[in-house]
């Protein structure tokens, strides 16, 4: 018989349907399988037929052929098992589903017949939602994250045999409706330093909670030791809250990434991402592709923070490929087989010594490096990129005398609370637009949100002149005053926000 069996692919982020075509027949017994499969595909034949011995059922003996359409998209992985199974078992009469047209199926099968989890789940979910004819069916370790897609029908089930039990049953009873995400609350135990242990630095904790008012990248330079990467720490404990729709995104890249073998159970993302991939970092690692297209660092830290410390030892080229993510929000990858776009829009940080030495910023030490060697030490961070992180703050070297200061520093929940507020103005000015904080504002609307009056524009475009910023430059400076005005709830950017914001770009070799 012939059964048409409804699964997905991934692509990238993007889930795509596929369908599984058994046709078993009478004949010289044999198996044949088309349709752009990998390896883990090709090899589903016999994890298959395995774990349906293990339910009592034989489907050798025909003449089986197993075609996956459509035909020029390149299958992956393993996902493939479960539906090849349900279309061995029915095409050769040996189950019957009633509701077969309606499911669905996706899953991996291991020789004693247990449904395995698979990757980008979140991602299936999220497309089959639209239809509301439809019943997902999955393993179990995948029901967690299904049901974080408000809506979606779905049946989940630990072995094929209890997904048979399950299948051959003709009422709603095993269907579960998912009820989207829960309400939680701000993850309070949340393992990361807090800025009231952190000594004096008042300039730069004040830049960080700018930074992270406005989602603005930014840059911390400085001696060795100042507390540069102990700072960029303390900034997740100042983040506001991810709303639901900045959760799924995040979840959705964050479940597409899964390496295989990964048997811990899946969970959704709740915190920002904090990532910070070594300098010693490839291209692939840091921006995605590679041979199966899985997302980079810059896409795991999607609605977080992608932070690079030690930035000049970074390889330059790995470098540059961020500056599209950083302009767009988004990469895109080519393939022979086309394009996949992965969603990218984080806040950069970065931190640097000045020189080779570390020192030539210290007002106590003496820098040993020749002029030539600090040069192409500060080269190595090219221009462009530099040109894309709004807020650049030398880190001073604490006084020890600060030290035995007795008074306690603000703590991070303070400081987060006026972030918050900060951002919630953002959230009304935005209402409607593509925008979610001032970093992500276009040109025109910096401008347009600024409302500056007639002398504050004339400082604004002379203080540009004066420190030959660049058309970019000039938007981005809009941008960051616009948020140290936000944290000040002023409607109106003004000279003194200007000021502050000229202060943030003044690192200069
Ligand atoms: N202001 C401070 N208050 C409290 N502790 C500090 C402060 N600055 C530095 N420290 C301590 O010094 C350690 C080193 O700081 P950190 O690693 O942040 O330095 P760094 O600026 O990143 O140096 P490098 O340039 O070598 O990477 C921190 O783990 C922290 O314990
Ligand atoms: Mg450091
Ligand atoms: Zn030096």
């Amino acid at each position: 018989m012939f059964r048409r069996i409804r699964s997905y692919c991934l692509l990238g982020i993007k889930a795509i349907p596929v369908s599984v075509e058994v046709d078993a027949s009478q004949g010289l017994p044999g198996f044949t399988l088309v349709g752009l499969p990998d390896n883990a595909v090709r090899e589903s034949r016999e994890r298959v037929v395995s774990a349906i011995r293990t339910v009592g059922k034989v489907v050798t003996g025909f003449r089986t052929t197993v075609n996956l359409s459509p035909a020029d998209l390149r299958k992956e992985g393993s996902a493939l098992d479960l539906p090849l199974a349900i279309g061995l078992l029915t095409a050769t009469e040996e189950i019957s589903v009633p509701r077969l047209d309606e499911c669905v199926f996706v899953g991996e099968l291991s020789l004693d017949g247990l449904l395995k989890g698979v990757r980008g789940i979140l991602s299936i979910a999220m497309d089959l939602a639209r239809d509301k004819n439809s019943i997902l069916v999955i393993p179990r370790e995948n029901e967690q994250e299904a049901s974080l897609v408000e809506g979606l029908r779905y049946i989940c089930a630990d072995s094929l045999k209890e997904c048979i039990e399950i299948l051959e049953q003709d009422n709603e009873g095993p269907v579960h409706c998912a009820c989207g995400l829960e309400r939680r609350k701000f993850v309070s135990g949340l393992d990361v330093p807090d800025f009231k242990d952190v000594v004096g630095m008042e300039g730069v904790k004040r830049a960080l909670e700018v930074a992270a008012a406005g989602g603005h990248n930014f840059l911390l330079i400085g001696s060795p030791g100042a507390g540069k990467t102990l700072c960029a720490r303390c900034l997740l404990g100042i983040l506001p809250e991810m709303c639901d729709e900045e959760v799924l995104e995040t979840t959705r890249i964050h479940s597409c990434a899964r390496s295989p073998g990964n048997t811990e159970l899946f969970r959704p993302v709740l915190v920002r991402p904090f990532r910070t991939p070594h300098h010693s970092a490839s291209m692939v690692a840091l921006v995605g592709g590679g041979a199966r297209l899985l997302p980079g660092e810059a896409s795991l830290a999607h609605n977080g923070v992608l932070f690079l410390d030690e930035l000049p030892e970074f390889n330059r080229c790995v470098l540059e490929a961020l500056r599209e993510p950083m302009e767009e929000g988004k990469i895109s990858v080519s393939r022979a087989s086309g394009t996949v776009v992965w969603p990218a829009r984080f806040m950069m940080g970065a931190a640097m010594n000045p020189c080779p030495c570390g020192y030539s910023m210290d007002p106590k030490r003496v820098c040993t490096c020749l002029p030539d060697a600090r040069k192409r030490y500060q080269e190595k961070v090219s221009g462009p990129l530099l040109d894309r992180i709004d807020i650049q703050v030398c880190v001073p070297p604490v006084e020890p005398s600060q030290f035995a200061c007795k008074t306690a520093a603000e703590p991070s929940a303070t400081i987060r609370s006026r972030v918050c507020a900060a951002r919630e103005v953002q959230r009304e000015r935005f209402a409607g637009l593509p925008f979610r904080c001032n970093a992500d504002m276009s040109s025109e609307a910096a401008r347009r949100f600024s409302y500056m009056d007639g002398a504050t524009e004339k400082f604004a475009v002379a203080s540009a002149e004066k420190m030959n910023l660049s058309a970019r430059g000039y938007y981005r400076l809009l941008k960051v005053s616009r948020t140290i005005a936000d944290l000040r709830y002023s409607e109106s950017v003004e000279i003194p926000d200007l000021a502050e914001a000229l202060r943030y770009r003044a690192f200069r070799g």
